[in-house]
């Protein structure tokens, strides 16, 4: 019986975790994040095509038959080519699921007006993943999609920077600069895994009305569901509520922060990849 994998570049993939505990608390999870390579999100398609197949690759040889990129800039840049090109033929059983169209699923139910807000990274933004997905699940010209890139926000987050005047100042700008190119904006999406950890201060600087999505509830719920419908994955899957935890950086500042946000001590060992 295997965990299942949960990658992110960093902390982020935590936020998550944390649902897919929730909604699923009986499996096993393993969980890498690549801190000692983090943010992704400025880096190219090769590099995080490569870091992210390292790390799926990692994963598969703990087990994991099935591994979730809890992470947008690896789902924007790397998933098609890993599912696509990389599994059918080095690893036909295994599955490799990403964050971005359960997401854009989730949009349909989300916004009344159609006018929907992406705040995300800079790789998730130019990539195009989102309006792509939305424009391919929904058609062409029936949503208005406005996307924003927020470099600054992993590295505070990865640093444990949530409050405070400058935090403030950074969440204002990006917010700001969302809503100068549509106000007419009803959902806006947090198409990072880390950006939750700012949601407080994000929240605070929207619009009355406008509605804050995080993406962990839904990512967990689209999870729960496709095991419903893959009961031959479900089959080899353990179920002792084991959660493994792994960083290719220093395992004691992770486990500190990982603590925060599972909200229990947790275990840590470091890996290369
Ligand atoms: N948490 C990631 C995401 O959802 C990536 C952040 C980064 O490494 O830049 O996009």
């Amino acid at each position: 019986m295997f965990p299942i994998g949960v990658f992110d570049s960093g902390y982020g993939g935590l936020t998550v975790l944390k649902e897919f505990v929730r909604v699923l608390p009986e499996y096993d999870f393993v969980y890498l994040g690549d801190n000692a390579r983090t943010p992704y999100g400025t880096r190219s398609f090769d590099v995080v095509y490569r870091y992210t197949k390292e790390a799926v690759h990692a994963l598969f040889e703990l087990g994991c038959p099935l591994v979730i990129l809890a992470c947008n800039t690896a789902s924007a840049k790397a998933l098609r080519s890993i599912q696509q090109r990389d599994l059918p033929l080095s690893d036909p059983g295994r599955r490799v699921l990403g964050v971005i169209r359960p997401s854009v699923e989730a949009i349909g139910k989300l916004s009344a007006n159609r006018h929907v807000g992406i705040l995300a990274t800079a790789g998730t933004v130019a990539s195009g993943s989102y309006p792509l997905e939305i424009e391919k699940l929904y058609g062409l010209g029936n949503y208005t999609v406005t996307q924003v890139a927020c470099p600054l926000w992993v590295p505070l987050v990865e640093s444990n920077e949530l409050t405070g005047p400058g935090v403030e100042y950074f969440v204002r700008k990006y917010v700001d600069g969302l809503f100068e190119q549509d106000p007419q904006i009803d959902t806006v999406i947090l198409g990072c895994t880390h950006y939750p950890l700012l949601a407080p201060q994000i929240a605070r600087f929207l619009p009355v009305g406008v509605q804050l999505v995080e993406q962990g509830a839904i990512v967990a719920g689209s999870l729960k569901e496709y095991l419903s419908r893959h009961a031959e994955m479900d089959a080899v899957l353990g179920k002792s509520g084991r959660h493994t935890f792994l960083t290719t950086e220093n395992a004691g500042q992770f486990a500190q922060m990982a603590s925060l946000f599972m909200d229990a001590p947790v275990s840590v060992r470091q890996i290369s990849l």
